[in-house]
């Protein structure tokens, strides 16, 4: 999952989330197109080969065909890419707590675990959320949601399934850099706690963070250097060095801010994990616009797919530059 220079698909979108990007470019969202653009991104030679160790994919996904009648999780094996699978329920509000989510979805989760696995599933997903505005985060929604993820890690392992763990700190707000990094140190101490009182092998679990990156609406954006410096400062005091990988959520940050911030983190090696993304907005972006729906796209789609990958590989050993974006294009 977190081998050199590849990193992770998350093509995981629910039906509503997808269906908004399918918005944005005009196409309709139907389990028919859902597949059509999912088969595109898993046939696209090169990309799947060099530069995607795995993808993430959602309930419906995971069982679906392509057109001639191939499992979609076949095409990624034959890609000699790993199948994963988003398994959480979704944010849901927490009680008593405004503006606050727990991630729902521990309820049968281990006989979805064995039938995911059936289907192909080598690793999970489980997405916690943390807002960052005027008074939240609370110290009980971060334990809260650890709690989740802590729970749902020790199910993957039982089900010899990979657990990514995924807490995000949103980059929605207009925060500082500073707050970002202090708010993400209280969630990873928390996270690893719990994952220890769980008893959840660290060596058996890859962690999918967000940057310490100011909000979107922050005043001032740190540049690449900067974002690198505090993320490997923040991973050093609470990352446990059993843990084998780290592969990044991209989290609205563009795709070139996503690949840029990740090839500097990566230009501060040796690093004690593999620094990788488990990008899907920053993957996905630039091939969703190229094919907009329509079958004679597809070429332009897959180009435009092969690109992203192999850009966020560099990034993913510390060599990518702006000059290859510009030769590219
Ligand atoms: P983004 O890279 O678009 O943030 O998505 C990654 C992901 O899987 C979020 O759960």
């Amino acid at each position: 999952m977190v081998a050199r220079g590849k990193g992770i698909l998350a093509a995981d979108e629910s039906s509503s989330t997808i269906k908004k990007r399918f918005d944005a470019i005009g196409v309709e969202s139907t389990p028919d197109t859902r597949r059509d653009y999912r088969e595109l991104l898993f046939r696209t030679t090169g990309a799947m080969q060099r530069h995607i160790s795995g993808v993430i994919l959602y309930d419906e996904t995971i069982r679906q065909k392509a057109v001639d009648g191939t499992p979609l999780v076949r095409l990624i094996e034959q890609a000699g890419s790993i199948p994963g699978i988003k398994v959480d329920a979704g944010a849901k509000p927490l009680p008593g707590f405004p503006g606050e989510t727990v991630t729902e979805g521990l309820d049968g989760l281990a006989g979805r675990l064995k039938e995911y696995y059936e289907l192909g599933a080598r690793f999970a997903k489980w997405r916690a959320v943390i807002d960052i505005a005027p008074g939240i985060p609370t110290a009980t929604a971060i334990k809260a949601n650890a709690q989740a993820l802590a729970r749902y890690a020790a199910h993957c392992q039982a089900a010899d399934i990979v657990p990514i763990v995924e807490p995000e700190v949103l980059m929605d707000g207009d925060h500082s850099l500073e707050r970002c990094y202090e708010v993400t140190e209280h969630v990873l101490r928390t996270v690893f706690s719990e994952l220890y009182d769980m008893r959840v092998m660290l060596e058996g679990i890859v962690l999918k963070p967000n940057m310490a990156i100011a909000g979107i609406k922050a005043q001032r954006q740190a540049s690449p250097d900067e974002v690198a410096e505090a993320t490997v400062r923040l991973f050093r005091t609470c990352v446990p060095l059993a843990v084998p990988g780290i592969a990044f959520l991209s989290g609205g940050q563009s795709d070139l801010a996503a690949t840029a911030n990740l090839d500097a983190i990566n230009r501060l090696g040796p690093l004690p994990w593999s620094i990788t993304f488990s990008y899907g907005r920053a993957l996905q972006a630039a091939p969703q616009k190229a094919w907009s729906g329509k079958p004679g796209n597809v070429a332009a789609a897959q180009a435009a797919f092969n690109h992203r990958a192999r850009m966020n590989g560099l990034a993913a050993m510390g060599q990518w530059s702006e000059a290859l974006e510009k030769a590219a294009a």
